[in-house]
C-alpha cells in the first residue's frame, strides 16, 4: 500500500482581489522509501500542497475545496487537529526554508533537538538529550557533544541546516518533507547537504518530499520528479524519463534554463556533490501566470511555444504518455517530441546559455 495517497487535492484562497487556484486536482501516490522531487517556479502551488496536507495554510483566506490526502490510510484532511499535530514531527518531518528564523536564538541546539522528541513523549529529557548529540553526529555535524551545547548563531548557514535536518529526522519520520531547504545555501554547501539527504534517506529507510524551483537539485536525489505549475502537475514520472523523455513543454522550458544543460546531460551532471558554477540562465519567456481567477485550459499556454487551439480552452488530462516509460504521466494536447521535431529553430541548444 502506498505511504501517501493525495486525491485530487483542491486549494483556494478567498481574497478580496478574486479567488486564488493554489491548487488544482493534484492526484499522486508516495511508497514507503521513496524520493519525489516537486519542481516549478515560484507560485506553482508546490508549498500550499503540502501545507494543505497538513493542515498548515491560514483558513481563511484559505480552504480545501476538494480532495483526499491519505496517511497510511487515514485522511489527513479530516483528521482531528491533534491527532494532526502529534504526526507532524514524528511520523512526517518538515525541514523549511532559512534555518535562521525556523531555529529559536534563545534556545541551544540541544534543547531544540531534544524538544522536538520529547513532544511527542517519545523519549525522556535525559534520553533525548543523549539522542540530539547522536543526530547531530548523523547528519555530520563535527564535535557534536561540544555543538550540542552552543545557539544557532555559533553554527554557520550549512551547519543550522544540518540541525534543522537533525531536528525534521529526529523521530525517524516515515516521510520528510523538505521545502527549498537548500535554497539559501550557497552551491557548495547544498551539494553537501544534498548528499547527506542521499546517505539519511538510505539509513532512515524514510520516503521525501523534496520541493525546489531547481530543476538541477532533484536530479541526483529523486527517484520521481513532479512538475508543478498554476497548481497543477504537468508531468510525472521516474526521474530519468522525465529529464531524458521530456514530454511537457514547461519541464522543457525548465531543463533548457539550466546552465549547461545539452540533451541527456543534465542527469549525469548535475548530481549532488559536485558542485557547480551557475552561469547566466535561459529564462522561459513570460511570467508565471496570475492563479486569481485563471482562464480556462492550459495555464502554460500563453508561454508555450508549442500550443495549439485545444490548450487555451481546456486542461489536458494528465495520462501515461505515448511510448514513454511506465508511470511517466504528462498534462498535454500537443506531442512534444513531434513538435519538437518539426522546430529545430528551438529544439537548437547551446544559444543564449
Ligand atoms: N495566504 C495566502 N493568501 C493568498 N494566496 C496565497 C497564500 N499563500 C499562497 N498563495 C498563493 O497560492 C499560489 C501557490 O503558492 P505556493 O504554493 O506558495 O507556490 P510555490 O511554493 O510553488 O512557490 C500562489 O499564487 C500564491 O500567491
Ligand atoms: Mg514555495
Amino acid at each position: 500500500m502506498p505511504l501517501l495517497q493525495v486525491k485530487d487535492l483542491t486549494v483556494r484562497f478567498d481574497t478580496a482581489g478574486g479567488t486564488v487556484h493554489a491548487v488544482s486536482g493534484v492526484t499522486y501516490d508516495l511508497e514507503p522509501g521513496e524520493t519525489l522531487g516537486v519542481v516549478g517556479e515560484s507560485g506553482s502551488g508546490k508549498s500550499v500542497h503540502v501545507l494543505a496536507m497538513l493542515g498548515l495554510i491560514p483558513k481563511p483566506p484559505g480552504r480545501i475545496a476538494g480532495g483526499q490526502v491519505l496517511f497510511e490510510g487515514r485522511d489527513l484532511l479530516t483528521l482531528p487537529e491533534r491527532e494532526l499535530r502529534d504526526l507532524r514531527g514524528k511520523k512526517i518531518g518538515m525541514i523549511f526554508q532559512d534555518p535562521m528564523t525556523s531555529l529559536n536564538p534563545v534556545l541551544t541546539v540541544e534543547a531544540q533537538v531534544a524538544e522536538a522528541i520529547t513532544s511527542h513523549g517519545l523519549m525522556s529529557r535525559s534520553a533525548a538529550r543523549a539522542r540530539a548529540v547522536e543526530l547531530l553526529d548523523l547528519v555530520g555535524i563535527p564535535e557534536p557533544r561540544k555543538r550540542v551545547k552552543q545557539f544557532p548563531h555559533q553554527f554557520s548557514g550549512g551547519m543550522r541546516q544540518r540541525a534543522m535536518i537533525a531536528i525534521g529526522v529526529a523521530c525517524e519520520p516515515k516521510l520528510l518533507i523538505a521545502d527549498e531547504a537548500t535554497t539559501a545555501l550557497d552551491v557548495t554547501v547544498q551539494a553537501q547537504i544534498l548528499d547527506l539527504m542521499k546517505d539519511l534517506k538510505r539509513k532512515l529507510s524514510m520516503a521525501m518530499i523534496w520541493i525546489t524551483h531547481d530543476m538541477g537539485v532533484v536530479a541526483g536525489l529523486a527517484d520521481t520528479v513532479q512538475v508543478m505549475y498554476g497548481g497543477r502537475i504537468m508531468e510525472r514520472g521516474p526521474a530519468r524519463a522525465v529529464f531524458n523523455d521530456t514530454r511537457s513543454a514547461y519541464t522543457w522550458g525548465l531543463l533548457r534554463s539550466l546552465p549547461d544543460h545539452s540533451e541527456g546531460r543534465v542527469y549525469e551532471t548535475h548530481t549532488p556533490g559536485q558542485a557547480r558554477k551557475r552561469p547566466r540562465l535561459r529564462q522561459i519567456a513570460g511570467a508565471p501566470p496570475d492563479m486569481t481567477d485563471p482562464p480556462p485550459g492550459d495555464p502554460f499556454a500563453p508561454r508555450n511555444p508549442f500550443a495549439i487551439s485545444g490548450c487555451f480552452q481546456e486542461m489536458p488530462p494528465l495520462v501515461q504518455a505515448r511510448d514513454a516509460a511506465p508511470g511517466h504521466l504528462v498534462a498535454a494536447w500537443y506531442d512534444l517530441p513531434k513538435a519538437l521535431a518539426a522546430r529545430p529553430d528551438l529544439a537548437g541548444k547551446g544559444e543564449g546559455a
